[in-house]
């Protein structure tokens, strides 16, 4: 994949698999503007961006909460590097709680950050986009199809992101720019996986359930992501597309279940 001259935008860019997403379109010679909450960690990301061979990268500080910081965040990648050939969306917060158990701003906070952060950001970039051409692909979760007990929050919100690919890609399709939900399997190391299964055990026991035989890596995601964004996937648009080794395949099933049991056990204790 050669994506020189391109200008590659990724929000939430600065940890897990949406850094290595930046890595691997940087590692392709793009430009890259990443952006987060923190300062200190979209520092680190520009400067692990450059090393890694884009063709020159930058980055802001906002919190995709904020519609007017996100719409100034992204007028600055625009002032720098000109109309985005890629937008990708993945900023995301995730916790694993009961419903009941819940605050009302619990629930809300990851709505806010998943799915409104999602519309902000992709409203935000809308007058930066290359028409024709431009690609957006929102990271989205195998929660936004399969239930799991302990994620109603990151069930809702993203089952709302991928609408909003789909309707979208209508909306926005008529100017030439495609967008995609790419759903990132179980991936090695993250703080997503880290969260969801915290110990050793019970990431093993999600290993073993994956069909390919494996965890997923930030690169598997990062690839799905080029072939979208390339002239390849020109026809391709309103998809949301798996990168999980067949694993969700199999539903939710014992883990959701797993993390229902835990989160009742631990709820039984406090009280
Ligand atoms: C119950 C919780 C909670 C928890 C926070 N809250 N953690 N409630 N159980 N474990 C409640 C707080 O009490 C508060 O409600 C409200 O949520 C907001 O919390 P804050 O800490 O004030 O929010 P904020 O500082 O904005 O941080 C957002 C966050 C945090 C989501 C809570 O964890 C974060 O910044 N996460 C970003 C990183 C992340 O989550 N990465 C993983 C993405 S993985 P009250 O009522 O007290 O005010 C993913 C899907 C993975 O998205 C899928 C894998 C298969
Ligand atoms: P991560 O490392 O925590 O990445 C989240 C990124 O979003 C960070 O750069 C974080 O940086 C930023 N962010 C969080 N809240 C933000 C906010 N309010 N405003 C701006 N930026 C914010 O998590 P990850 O596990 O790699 O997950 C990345 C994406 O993949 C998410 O969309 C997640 O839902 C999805 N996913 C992950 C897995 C998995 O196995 N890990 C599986 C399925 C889907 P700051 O802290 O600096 O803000």
């Amino acid at each position: 994949m050669d994506f020189s001259e391109k200008t590659v935008v990724v929000i939430g860019g600065t940890s897990g698999i949406n850094r290595g997403i930046a890595e691997a379109f940087a590692a392709s010679g793009a430009k890259l503007a990443v952006a987060s909450r923190s300062q200190e960690k979209v520092d680190d990301t520009v400067a692990a961006l450059k090393a890694a061979g884009a063709q020159d990268a930058i980055g802001v500080a906002f919190d995709v909460r904020d519609p007017e910081a996100v719409a100034e965040g992204l007028k600055q990648f625009y002032d720098a590097f000109g109309d985005f050939d890629v937008l990708v969306s993945g900023a995301a917060g995730n916790f694993p709680a009961l419903a009941a158990e819940m605050s009302v701003n619990a629930f809300k906070t990851v709505i806010d950050i998943d799915l409104m952060g999602t519309i902000h950001v992709m409203k935000g970039a809308y007058p930066f986009l290359k028409r024709p051409g431009a690609s957006i692909i929102n990271i989205s979760a195998p929660q936004s199809y399969l239930p799991y007990e302990g994620q109603a929050h990151v069930c809702a919100a993203k089952a709302g992101v991928d609408q909003i690919t789909r309707t979208l890609s209508m909306e926005w399709g008529v100017e030439g720019i495609r967008v995609n939900s790419v759903v990132p399997g179980f991936i090695e190391g993250t703080e997503g996986a880290k969260r969801l299964a915290p110990t050793p055990d019970a990431g093993e026991a999600l290993r073993k359930d994956v069909p390919l035989g494996r965890w997923g890596q930030p690169q598997d995601v990062a690839n799905a992501c080029m072939f979208l964004s390339s002239d390849l996937a020109s026809y391709i648009s309103g998809t949301v597309l798996a990168v999980d080794g067949a694993l969700y395949q199999r539903g939710s099933g014992k883990f959701g279940q797993m993390m229902g049991q835990m989160l009742r056990a631990q709820a039984k204790a406090r009280s």
